[in-house]
């Protein structure tokens, strides 16, 4: 259960292997994007209250974001998210976030333009299940207070199930607060089996087979092309 709060709470070195890719769609006025440490294409993403984010893999200069980013949150979001009240993220947690090891970890990033550049609105990170569990990766997603209820996590989710399909995990797996309800319905939208965790009430574990056919079937029902 603890896969994803280590990954931001140790500091592991990174082996990044940046696979430069210049070639997506033209982005909004405003928007930076440093090299994008993967083959995913920055997109250009409407949601459904018509507004837009572009929806592109983290980089390492999007640190500044994502410490702003949690500081936006409420305590409960926060508690939500890392299952615990939490008042900081610490530099090295950050690092260890912007910087997804390749193959195994990815994390996508909603931005939209903002006075110093950009802001970011959501994200969602897959890392590894646990050593010796290379086909079992762990999810968590998290979306700015006032960009909720428009899709966004559903949209993130899905993108991630694909992504972590190439990277050749067989099972995505995510671990909820029993009174979270809209990461319940994302999950339970994107077909995700919700499970109670033996000996823990407060907790849900939602877990999903990342089959080719499945993920395409579900995801092309649910997302913006
Ligand atoms: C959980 C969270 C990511 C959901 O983000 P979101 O972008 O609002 O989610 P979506 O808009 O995709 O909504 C998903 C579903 O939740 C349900 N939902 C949305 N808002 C809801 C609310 N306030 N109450 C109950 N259900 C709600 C809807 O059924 C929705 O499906 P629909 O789009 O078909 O109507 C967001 O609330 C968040 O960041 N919370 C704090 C961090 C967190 O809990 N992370 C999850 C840890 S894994």
């Amino acid at each position: 259960m603890d896969g994803l709060i280590a990954h931001f709470e140790q500091v592991i070195s990174s082996d990044g292997d940046p696979h430069l890719d210049a070639s997506g769609p033209a982005l909004p006025p405003g928007v930076v994007v440093a090299t994008v440490p993967s083959r995913y294409r920055p997109r250009c993403v409407s949601l459904r209250d018509g507004r837009e984010v572009t929806l592109r893999a983290i980089v390492e200069t999007d640190a500044k974001e994502i410490v702003q980013a949690f500081e936006r949150l409420s305590a409960e979001s926060r508690y939500y998210r890392f299952m615990r009240y939490k008042k900081n993220l610490d530099g090295a947690a950050v690092q260890r976030g912007v910087h997804p090891r390749p193959g195994q970890d990815f994390a996508f990033v909603a931005t939209i333009p903002a006075a110093d550049g950009i802001d970011i609105v959501g994200a969602g990170q897959y890392v590894r299940a646990g050593e010796g569990n290379d086909k079992t990766c762990e999810f968590a997603i998290t979306v700015a207070e006032d960009w909720r209820g428009i899709g966004l996590a559903t949209r993130l989710l899905s993108s991630l199930m694909r992504r972590a399909r190439l990277d050749g995990y067989e099972t995505m797996e995510g671990w909820v607060i029993a009174q979270n309800s809209p990461m319940l319905a994302a999950a339970h939208k994107l077909r995700f089996k919700i499970e109670p965790v033996p000996g823990d009430a407060t907790v849900l574990r939602v877990q999903r087979a990342l089959s080719r056919c499945s993920v395409v079937a579900s995801t092309t029902a649910t997302t913006a092309p």
